[in-house]
């Protein structure tokens, strides 16, 4: 499983990517708003660091508005996905744009439906929202192994990248479905590295080795 990271601190990029942990980036204008940077510098910042896909989100509503854009965004970079939302509007762009051969992330998707539609379209990525669907009591996951469930009965090549992972559960069952890639901020990503048996367990350790009174270096 790929694995993005949803945010635009580079701090918090350039940490996991030390570790080899990051695929790839998403940002949208919340997390653009949150960085406090301009988007065009801190994008090429995120893109010079990182080799995968950086998902840079159009504004405009209108199919050649967002088309200007996301040509705009794409020249950031080779490894800029335009990421556009899942309208009428998003879906002739997203044709246009990867016609043009450019990666394209269809974003704000939360039906099957418009998750196959984007398929049509051409979209590489497709973006599952989970937390949003289970902020209004529908389980995200659900919507996940439908998408895998249409793609893979007719061969669709679109990449389901699970989006608004809020918790090491949503990694977990993204990956037992089968999502080609997940989203999450840093420290979701970090917390799939702890569990209260491994400290337990540690502390346990390193009591007894105290007791020895050995050291190895
Ligand atoms: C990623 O592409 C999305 O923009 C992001 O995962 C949304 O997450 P949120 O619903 O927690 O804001």
């Amino acid at each position: 499983m790929k694995f993005f990271v949803d945010t635009a601190e580079i701090d918090a990029i350039a940490e996991l990517n030390d570790l080899g942990m990051v695929d790839g980036v998403t940002t949208n204008p919340s997390l653009i708003l949150k960085s406090g940077r301009d988007i065009l510098e801190v994008t090429k910042e995120i893109c010079d660091l990182v080799d995968g896909p950086v998902s840079a989100e159009v504004v405009a509503t209108q199919a050649d508005a967002m088309i200007a854009e996301g040509r705009k965004l794409a020249e950031i970079a080779p490894n800029i996905a335009v990421k556009l939302p899942l309208t009428w509007d998003g879906l002739k762009a997203c044709k246009l744009l990867t016609g043009e051969g450019r990666m394209v992330n269809v974003t704000l998707c939360f039906s099957a439906n418009q998750a196959l539609i984007a398929a049509k379209a051409g979209a590489t990525f497709i973006s599952p929202f989970i937390g949003r669907l289970d902020d209004i009591n529908i389980d995200g996951m659900d919507l996940i192994a439908d998408i895998r469930a249409v793609y893979d009965n007719y061969g669709y090549e679109t990449q389901i990248l699970a989006a608004s992972i809020r918790s090491v559960n949503h990694v977990l069952e993204s990956a037992r479905i089968g999502a080609d890639v997940m989203t999450a901020p840093p420290d979701v990503i970090k917390k799939l590295a702890a569990h209260p048996l491994t400290d337990k367990g540690l502390e346990q350790f390193l009591s007894d080795w105290a007791k020895t009174g050995q050291t190895i270096l």
